[in-house]
């Protein structure tokens, strides 16, 4: 799997989420200079990072100082200024408020859903970033007690090709499975 230098020069805690999939919730969603986004978990911050990188403020939750340390490493090695990281259980709540994005890459994310509604600005996206399929169904069950539309669930697979003069055909190796990605939006 392609990782761009952009990434490797990032310290990694915790499973990070990786670009193919990074760059999909940056397009989907529509994120420019003008968005305000929280996250959770921060892990590594690949995310949170990516997000910073376009966006204009990204507040980042994580339960774990080790990792939030490993964050704050990357965050000042890119000099980013409009990430605010937090050691603070998201489950417990979110205290910002017009908020263009929720990504939320950690488990049981499905109870952040009614606290992503309320931070979440009108047409804002929340997004989960799920293994299962069975997480899938939870979030999405969620979604449905509160008033969401634009449900989209999607998995990116990514295809690398053998450039060879013997032959051009697909990698037999590769990484398939990451997550299932899960948008919805904010009525
Ligand atoms: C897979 S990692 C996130 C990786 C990150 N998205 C990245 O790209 O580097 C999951 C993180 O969620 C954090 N976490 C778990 N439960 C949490 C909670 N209730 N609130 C905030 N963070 C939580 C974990 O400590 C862990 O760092």
């Amino acid at each position: 799997m392609f990782i761009p230098q952009a990434y490797r020069r990032l310290k990694r805690g915790p499973q990070v989420m990786l670009p193919k999939d990074i760059g999909l919730v940056i397009t989907y969603t529509g994120v420019d200079r003008n968005s305000v986004c929280v996250d959770a978990g921060t892990g590594s911050g690949w995310l949170a990072i990516s997000l910073a990188r376009i966006c204009k403020k990204v507040t980042s939750y994580d339960i774990r100082p080790e990792f939030i340390k490993i964050a704050e490493r990357n965050k000042l090695n890119e000099k980013l200024d409009n990430l605010e990281l937090k050691e603070k259980d998201i489950t417990k709540g979110i205290d910002e408020k017009d908020v263009d994005l929720v990504t939320l890459d950690m488990p049981n994310s499905d109870k952040v859903v009614k606290h992503a509604y309320k931070a979440l600005k009108q047409n804002g996206f929340v997004f989960g970033y799920l293994p299962h399929m069975e997480q899938v169904k939870k979030f999405a069950d969620k979604l449905g007690k509160y008033k969401f539309y634009n449900v989209l669930v999607l998995e990116v697979i990514v295809r690398d090709m053998l450039v060879r003069e013997e032959g051009m055909r697909p990698s037999t190796k590769g990484v398939w499975h990451t997550g299932y990605l899960l948008f919805a939006q904010k009525q």
